[in-house]
């Protein structure tokens, strides 16, 4: 019998919250998140471990068949990846901050800008609808230092509590769009593989019927 590869992210604020909804539907997972790659006990699922940014393509190519995801980073890399469920934790909103001394009042304030963003595909949309030119620095992680070190203008990142502009020194000025964890579907699924995932999409519902 086949399983069910769901990915989850390795490290970061939705892993938890990831590993809790499992739980909560009957997936236990034993070993530690040393390792890559875990089976459940008692239900035909195989977990892994993956960084966020590359969970889009692995879904695309069939080499993971579902996954829990920030939503954010769907639309970031994701084309045409179906969403099963919205999931309604870790919720955050990519936003656009400057630093607290500028006197930013408009999107066009920032024509021949600099912006530091790990979200260039959705920084661009944003400044393409808004009719402005900017560059775009592209950095992995840390993004809130690069005001700061002088590297940027402006940044693009996700905010939920909001705790790290604010030590960063920046205020939040756009959101550009709103976010939650999902679970996205992999187009490549056979029906084996898709009956497991009902289940798993039902007792999800089932749980977050039960946390409201
Ligand atoms: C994320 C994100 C923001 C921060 C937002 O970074 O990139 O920096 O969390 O959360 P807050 O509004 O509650 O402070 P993370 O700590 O995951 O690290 P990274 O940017 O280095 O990946
Ligand atoms: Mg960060």
């Amino acid at each position: 019998m086949s399983k069910l590869k769901i990915a989850v992210q390795k490290s970061g604020r939705l892993n938890e919250d990831s590993m809790r909804i499992l739980k909560d539907i009957g997936i236990y997972i034993d070993n530690g998140k040393d390792q890559l790659k875990a089976s459940a006990k008692g239900f035909p699922v195989e977990v892994f471990y993956l960084r966020n940014g590359d969970i889009p393509q692995y879904l695309k190519d069939g080499v993971v068949d579902a996954a829990i995801i920030g939503e954010n980073v769907l639309i970031e890399k994701g084309n045409n990846i179906k969403v099963a469920e919205k999931l309604g934790f870790s919720t955050c909103r990519v936003c656009i901050a400057v630093p607290k001394s500028s006197n930013y009042k408009t999107i066009k304030d920032l024509e021949g800008k600099r912006i530091a963003t790990s979200y260039p595909n959705t920084v661009q949309g944003f400044l393409n609808e808004n009719g402005v030119n900017a560059k775009l620095h592209i950095i992995n992680g840390s993004v809130e230092i690069a005001p700061n070190i002088g590297l940027a203008d402006a940044i693009v990142d996700i905010v939920s509590s909001g705790s790290t502009l604010f030590k960063n020194n920046l205020k939040e000025v756009e959101v550009i769009l709103k976010s939650e964890a999902v679970l996205a579907v992999s187009p490549i699924l056979n029906q084996e593989k898709q009956a497991i995932l009902n289940t798993i999409q039902f007792r999800m519902q089932s749980v977050l019927k039960g946390r409201k």
